[in-house]
């Protein structure tokens, strides 16, 4: 018994230290001010051209971020100067924190979740 027990935490723990942490991006998107272009709410970019967050799929927006990051590479590079920027420096773990907390903001570009 004490040995499942011992077995479950682990799991558990384990569980956690991959989860990607909402609280994280929602405090690093403010710290480099992520809302200054595409807007307070994430949805409301400021201009057109500058595409809408809040509720896109998680995995897209992550994909998005490390596709910038590998901007020449044929097959999955992004360039933008923009957003080359923006994503330089941005960690693994960095980049899922932010995409966790876009994704679950309110939004309508998702049809059910
Ligand atoms: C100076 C303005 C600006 C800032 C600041 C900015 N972005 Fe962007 N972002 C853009 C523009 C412009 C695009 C569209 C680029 C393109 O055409 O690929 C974009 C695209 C994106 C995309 C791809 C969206 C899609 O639908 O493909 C993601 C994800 C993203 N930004 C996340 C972020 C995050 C996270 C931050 C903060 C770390 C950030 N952006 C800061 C201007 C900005």
């Amino acid at each position: 018994m004490k040995f499942i027990a011992i077995y479950v935490l682990f799991l558990a723990s384990t569980g956690l230290a991959f989860a990607a942490d909402i609280e994280g991006g929602k405090k690093l998107a403010a710290e480099r001010n992520c809302a200054s272009c595409h807007g307070p709410d994430y949805y409301t970019s400021i201009l057109p051209t500058y595409p809408r967050l809040a509720g896109q799929h998680e995995d897209y927006l992550y994909y998005a971020l490390r596709s910038y990051q590998v901007e020449t590479n044929a097959n999955y590079g992004r360039k933008n100067a923009v957003m080359g920027s923006q994503a330089k420096g941005l960690t693994d773990k960095q980049m899922r924190n932010l995409a966790a907390y876009l994704a679950s903001l309110p939004g309508p570009l998702v049809v059910r979740k």
